[in-house]
């Protein structure tokens, strides 16, 4: 035995999701397959997790044609690749310690890229000035809400809370769990596409000070798993509950780029807070988080992503980039790519053409499979769906019948995560599940090649009507 096997989970305090739950038996199933076991699928089909580029969504190639340049600078001198690639990695590689990706970079990454991140902000936000200082660069944008929650933790008898919305992404309450601090749940409203209520803030705040000390909210939007899009009334509503409050702001504004329909638009929560007169924009503290995993880019597996912080305490940036230092370095070829989402093309550069159309293509097959997706939804019988305006799940709901709830009571698991296991182990669909406690939900990653989609549906569909079949014949008995 290994000093590590001797760890139980129950005993040394680490909670096992739902989710990681499902990922360990897919992996499983996995294994089985390729050590020749029989199953009625051939694969396993991942649809519970954001990371396109495992369910087969293509890369940028510009992205990748200057990464592969950057790694390897021989390129430099190939004429096959576009002018604007070689330049542009030229260019990165001037800006690395040694011209090299193998060197460290500065804690709170390359200066050049903070730059060009607050120069996209500023033009994002129609001119709100924005301050490559005020950026930090992490190892994916949930290690820079990990860094902020650990310093919002005061230590010492009063727990610290945060305010944390239910449906939240999945790796929420994990960073909480792993950083000690309470979460303080509010309710989404389901009927209302899962908008964000103001009166249950409030209400979710007096219940939180009973137990903990509130020092935060945390929003995600475009939300993850709702699809919800804040509209600016919402925004502003909860930057003066903020104010009033004196909470942090922590905007999880990761999606950004993927609103899909003409409902909506994406505001920042920094434009709003700007665009609210100086009562605000001097005093509310805000962290607004982006990342590389983000839905056009899927470059999930590079690690980086970036905070922006507004109206921070100096000294609590230092602290920051302290924290930071821990990681010596966030890789850097995540880094560059950083550069290349936030600074792409231009209209008339020999990679333009090609880079427009690849981003548009994975926009409309983000659009169109929400729709395909939630008319499918809809169409099944105990199952029901919102609308979604953006992001990239859907998060439809389950109306289970009573003897799917009772065995999964008999077996202590969650109804939906119940039929999330059945799905995998009879269908070869990894599902997420669960998120609610008051009702059941799946969580459906819609950023998949349409083929893709199709297989999937087809799968759920045969799994969902057999299932529905069995209890019909077992209520006629
Ligand atoms: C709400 C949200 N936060 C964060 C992330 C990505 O986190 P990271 O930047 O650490 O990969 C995603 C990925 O899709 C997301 O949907």
């Amino acid at each position: 035995m290994t000093s590590l096997q001797h760890v139980n989970p129950r005993v040394s305090g680490i909670r096992v999701s739902a989710h990681s739950t499902l990922q360990s038996l897919a992996a499983h199933i996995t294994q089985q397959i390729m050590t020749g076991a029989q199953k009625p699928f051939k694969e396993v089909l991942d649809v519970s997790s954001g990371d396109p580029h495992k369910t087969g969504m293509k890369p940028i190639s510009f992205v990748r044609q200057v990464l592969a340049v950057c790694l390897y600078p021989q390129l430099l001198k190939d004429n096959s690749l576009p002018l604007d690639v070689r330049l542009r990695a030229q260019r990165l590689l001037e800006i690395c310690d040694g011209q090299s990706v193998g060197a460290y970079s500065a804690t709170s990454g390359l200066l050049h890229v903070r730059q060009s991140i607050a120069e996209f902000i500023m033009r994002r936000d129609d001119g709100v000035p924005s301050y490559a200082e005020d950026i930090f660069i992490s190892s994916g944008s949930q290690r820079a809400l990990m860094v902020v929650i650990k310093l919002l933790d005061k230590g010492g008898e009063t727990q610290t809370g945060v305010l944390t919305p239910v449906p939240s992404p999945h790796h929420l309450p994990i960073i909480l769990d792993e950083t000690g601090v309470t979460p303080a749940p509010y309710q989404l409203i389901e009927d209302q596409g899962w908008a964000v209520h103001l009166e249950e803030l409030h209400r979710a705040l007096t219940a939180a000070r009973r137990r903990c000390e509130p020092r935060a909210v945390y929003i995600s939007n475009p939300g993850n798993p709702t699809g919800h899009v804040q509209d600016r009334k919402s925004i502003e509503e909860v930057i003066r509950f903020a104010a009033a409050e004196r909470l942090l702001l922590l905007v999880d504004e990761v999606q950004q780029d993927s609103v899909h329909g003409h409902s909506r638009e994406f505001i920042s929560y920094k434009k709003v807070l700007f665009e609210m007169g100086k009562q605000y924009s001097d005093t509310v503290e805000l962290v607004s988080f982006h990342s590389l995993s983000n839905a056009c880019m899927g470059e999930c597996g590079q690690r980086a992503g970036y905070m922006e912080v507004v109206n921070m305490d100096p000294e609590v940036m230092l602290f920051a980039d302290t924290v930071l230092c821990a990681d010596i370095s966030t890789p850097v070829i995540g880094q560059l790519a950083l550069d290349l989402m936030v600074d792409p093309p231009k209209p008339g550069d020999p990679s333009w053409d090609t880079h427009t159309q690849e981003i548009l293509l994975i926009r409309t097959t983000l659009s169109q499979n929400a729709q395909r997706a939630q008319q499918f939804f809809n169409s099944l019988p105990g199952m029901s769906g919102q609308s979604v305006m953006g992001g990239i799940y859907l998060y439809p709901r389950l109306h289970l019948p009573s003897e799917i709830t009772e065995q999964a009571k008999v077996l202590e698991v969650e109804a939906d995560v119940l039929y999330s296991r059945r799905l995998l182990e009879e269908e070869g669909v990894l599902i997420g599940a669960g998120g609610t406690t008051d009702s059941y939900h799946l969580r459906f990653c819609i950023l998949v090649p349409p083929h893709t989609l199709e297989e999937v549906l087809a799968r759920i569909s045969s799994f969902h009507l057999r299932l529905w079949a069995d209890i019909r014949t077992l209520t006629e008995v």
